[in-house]
């Protein structure tokens, strides 16, 4: 019989915690062990009780991760300094972690990559499977066409959204760079809507648009001479990130260290 693997939460009273605790109930073989809220107050308690049975489901609240050590993977969509508190303590504590909170840094980067030598850290900018299967689409497409066309980058997200462009654009525009053997940082262009903007050859455009309550657009843009490519991608629900990244949390389970991406969980 297969053991089961006990789940941590940190953010769990936000748009993707929400999301994770409701999907939590689709996988026998997890269980939510500790839910990380950032204040512990009557209002957010009722708010948990609607959400899952607190008492029933023996499931323990703190205002810290540093308070309990009950569980085997922490799954974090929160912010970047947050996360990174967390990350420590898992590493402290030889806990896995799945990653989802965007807006990190190169400095974040590294730190995961080192503190991947000791424990496993899986994480994903989108963990859609829709946008894992795009980038295989966007990688033979950059593979040929895309030195000769040019390539816009769009994405539209919730009103509350921090980060920008989103974590998602960045991880497609490093993936065509990538794929042209070329430097990111050289050929990305955020700042287009300046009076004399003018395009330089192979230069990946990032657009932006925060509205309303849309949970996630991306699309693709290759246009040459000839022809035009687009490719898009809609999420309809926060479900298709919450259940990637429990998926994520069952696959790294039997995994000791690395650091690894949604990718690698399709990969199969
Ligand atoms: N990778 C993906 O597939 C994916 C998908 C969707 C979103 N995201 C990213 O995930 C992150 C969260 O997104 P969201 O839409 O869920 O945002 P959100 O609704 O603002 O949720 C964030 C939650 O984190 C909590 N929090 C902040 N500091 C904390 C702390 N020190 N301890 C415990 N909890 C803390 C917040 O509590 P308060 O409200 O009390 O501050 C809030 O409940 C963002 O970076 C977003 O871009 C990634």
């Amino acid at each position: 019989m297969k053991k089961t693997i006990k789940i941590a939460i940190s953010g769990a009273l936000g748009k993707m915690g929400t999301s994770l605790i409701k999907e939590s109930k689709n996988f026998k073989n997890i269980k939510l062990n500790l839910l990380i809220l950032k204040k512990i107050n009557k209002k957010n308690q009722k708010k948990l009780k609607k959400l899952i049975k607190i008492k029933k489901n023996n499931i323990l609240i703190e205002d810290n991760i540093k308070k309990n050590k009950n569980f085997d993977i922490l799954i974090d969509f929160t912010n970047p300094k947050n996360t990174m508190k967390n990350l420590k303590f898992c590493y402290n504590n030889n806990k896995k972690i799945i990653i989802g909170t965007t807006g990190l840094t190169e400095k974040h980067y590294i730190d995961m990559k080192k503190k991947s030598k000791k424990i496993s850290i899986l994480y994903s900018s989108n963990f859609s499977v829709g946008i894992n299967l795009l980038l295989k689409l966007l990688e033979i497409t950059t593979k040929n066409i895309g030195l000769e066309s040019d390539i816009e980058i769009s994405e539209s997200h919730h009103r509350y959204k921090i980060d920008s462009p989103s974590g998602t654009a960045l991880t497609l525009g490093k993936k065509i760079a990538k794929t042209l053997k070329k430097d990111f940082n050289n050929i990305s262009n955020f700042e287009k809507n300046t009076k004399k903007y003018k395009r330089k050859k192979n230069e990946i455009g990032f657009n932006v648009i925060r509205a309303g309550e849309i949970i996630g657009n991306h699309s693709i843009l290759f246009i040459n001479k000839e022809e035009k490519i687009e490719i898009k991608h809609q999420a309809f629900s926060r479900k298709t990130f919450s259940k990637g990244a429990i998926k994520a949390a069952i696959w790294i389970n039997n995994k000791k260290n690395g650091l690894f991406t949604m990718e690698n969980v399709l990969k199969k």
